[in-house]
């Protein structure tokens, strides 16, 4: 009888939440099929940033797995709070919804995403996101695999280029390897940008174990990494200028390189 009472008490809930009209929020997701790319890594690293810089953000974590969530427990309670949303998790008592309510107030909700995604994964993951991003390693393998992420989410979640809320980022890149001036020329053919570069640095280990982002380590050893997820965050705080740009422009974004091809083999060019 309680839970009866439960239920109809969020269907209610939900209905007014749901006309609450949410347009200032910047919903982000964070997605790449390919395990082990930093999706949660950029996730926590983003969620500390806005958590020092602004109101409080949310992270919600699709991931079974539940690193993100596991590093929001071992963050140290004296910080910035960040509200988490365990999304992997399915609760008979509530709604979909209900689980996957944020505070009304929240500006920045971060949505980090499983490896291996279905097509109505990515349908869902994508639905009313304001910047999707794309973490991508160096090597022939994930840049092939990138190539089928973004194909996916151009032909599948049918996101429109002219829009302008897909970037990608660069991570555990060398300096000046072959494969990061592969995956920079490769990017470049298909006008998606990349916002931000990010080295390999054990910078990033440390701050995942101690449950807290770059920002809140010792300035010193981490000053060329906190600039990267500068660029991101900055890219990020621009999504409402990307979106009255889309909005204004007619121009047709057009790739140099056809969507259909990307579903081949990239050919890197011999240059
Ligand atoms: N720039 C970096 N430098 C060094 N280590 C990194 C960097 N980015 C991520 N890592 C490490 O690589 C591993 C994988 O990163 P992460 O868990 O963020 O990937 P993921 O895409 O979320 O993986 P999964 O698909 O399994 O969820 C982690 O141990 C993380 O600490
Ligand atoms: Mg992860």
């Amino acid at each position: 009888m309680l839970s009866c009472n439960l239920y109809s008490f969020q269907l209610f809930a939900e209905i007014i939440l749901n006309t609450r009209h949410h347009g200032n929020r910047n919903r982000i997701v964070i997605l790449n099929p390919k395990g082990g790319c930093g999706k949660s890594t950029l996730a926590t690293n983003i969620a500390a940033c806005y958590a020092q810089r602004d109101s409080v953000p949310a992270i919600m974590d699709y991931d079974p797995q539940g690193s993100t969530m596991a590093w929001l427990e071992r963050r140290p309670k004296d910080l910035p709070p960040i509200h988490g949303v365990a999304a992997y998790k399915n609760s008979m008592q509530a709604t979909r919804s209900w689980q996957l309510r944020v505070p009304n107030e929240t500006k920045n909700l971060i949505i980090d995403s499983p490896a291996g995604v279905t097509h109505d994964d990515l349908r869902e993951l994508t639905r009313d996101s304001s910047s999707i991003l794309i973490p991508v390693l160096p090597s022939l393998m994930d840049i092939h695999a990138a190539s089928r992420c973004i194909a996916d989410l151009l032909l599948v979640a049918k996101i429109d280029r002219s829009e302008r809320k897909l970037a990608v980022v660069a991570n555990r890149t060398r300096k000046n390897t072959k494969s990061l001036e592969r995956l920079m020329r490769f990017l470049d053919s298909l006008g998606i940008p990349i916002i931000s570069v990010l080295r390999d640095s054990q910078n990033f280990v440390h701050s995942a174990e101690q449950g807290i982002g770059l920002h809140e380590m010792q300035p010193s050893k981490v000053k060329p990494d906190v600039q990267e997820i500068n660029r991101i965050v900055d890219w990020l705080d621009g999504w409402e200028e990307r979106r009255r740009q889309s909005l204004e422009t007619t121009d047709i974004v057009r790739p140099a390189r056809p969507i259909m091809s990307l579903l081949r083999k990239p050919g890197f060019g011999s240059a």
